[in-house]
């Protein structure tokens, strides 16, 4: 019985999606190195903000082999913005041992730098059409709410419309402050939580982000700004700032200055 309503559920989904689903750009191709790109950005920055950014990069790199020959520096100037630049080094050595050696088999995706378990199984869901749910913030919320005894289940051929469905549910409607429960949410009926009026509670807790201002997030951060707009800064302006992104070899220096990695 309770399967039965579980899987009515999840074709309610479906059909929601079908008619209330963002048209993103990502959505648009089932490019693995697209889709690659698309949720490397999308771990570290909104939808919104993401899709002009997405649009840019793909149109400047439609390739991993044109994302491997460009310069560290030049991906990391066009990063600039979205926080988190290893993600934007990491790619750019993705995109260079796929260029070299072609992508690995389905479960083997994790080898390649930065690509952890909610990468590979976006790929294999959203480029590939296979069955497995990558499971952000947002879908884990939703999947606490409704299934807590797990997933029914995704019909034959819906894999990636399930993955995509469950992300727009958990940021349209199943929001983790204010859901949308009794006004758009597809998955009402039969949804424990909502039916024991606990919502609110069942929000499993996003990793917290620890303060920005003053971090070395942002010390490292203005650095890469400053050499994204053209400048070359003085080492000795921040020298730990400096000397961490020197280790992570995101910067390169000249003398007394920081200059962009690969620079001529
Ligand atoms: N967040 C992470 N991946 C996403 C996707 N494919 N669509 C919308 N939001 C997302």
């Amino acid at each position: 019985m309770a399967e039965t309503t579980d899987d009515a559920a999840v074709a309610r989904l479906i059909a929601w999606f079908g008619a209330e689903g963002a048209d993103l750009p990502w959505r648009r191709t089932r490019d693995r190195y697209r889709i690659l790109v698309a949720e490397t950005q999308l771990q570290a920055t909104q939808v919104a903000r993401v899709a002009p950014r997405y649009e840019r990069w793909v149109a400047r790199w439609p390739t991993p082999a044109a994302l491997a020959a460009a310069p560290l520096g030049d991906v990391l100037a066009e990063w600039q913005g979205l926080g988190y630049p290893r993600r934007a080094r990491n790619l750019h050595q993705t995109a260079a041992r796929i260029a070299a050696e072609g992508w690995p088999p389905a479960d083997r995706l994790q080898d390649l730098p930065g690509v952890g378990a909610y990468t590979a199984a976006a790929i294999r869901c959203f480029a590939d059409g296979e069955a497995v749910l990558p499971v952000d913030t947002n879908v884990r919320r939703v999947l606490a709410r409704r299934f807590p005894g797990g997933w029914p289940g995704t019909p034959e051929g819906e894999g990636w419309a399930v993955g995509q469905a469950l992300m727009d549910l958990g940021r349209t409607v199943c929001s983790a402050r204010a859901p949308r429960c009794d006004t758009g949410c597809p998955l009402r009926r039969g949804c424990p939580a909502a039916d024991a009026g606990v919502v609110a509670e069942v929000t499993p807790r996003a990793r917290r982000q620890s303060p920005y201002a003053g971090s070395m997030r942002q010390r490292r951060g203005a650095i890469l700004r400053a050499l994204a707009a053209g400048e070359r800064p003085e080492l000795g302006r921040d020298p730990d700032a400096a000397a961490s992104l020197l280790a992570d070899g995101l910067v390169a220096r000249r003398g007394a200055r920081l200059v962009p990695v690969g620079a001529p």
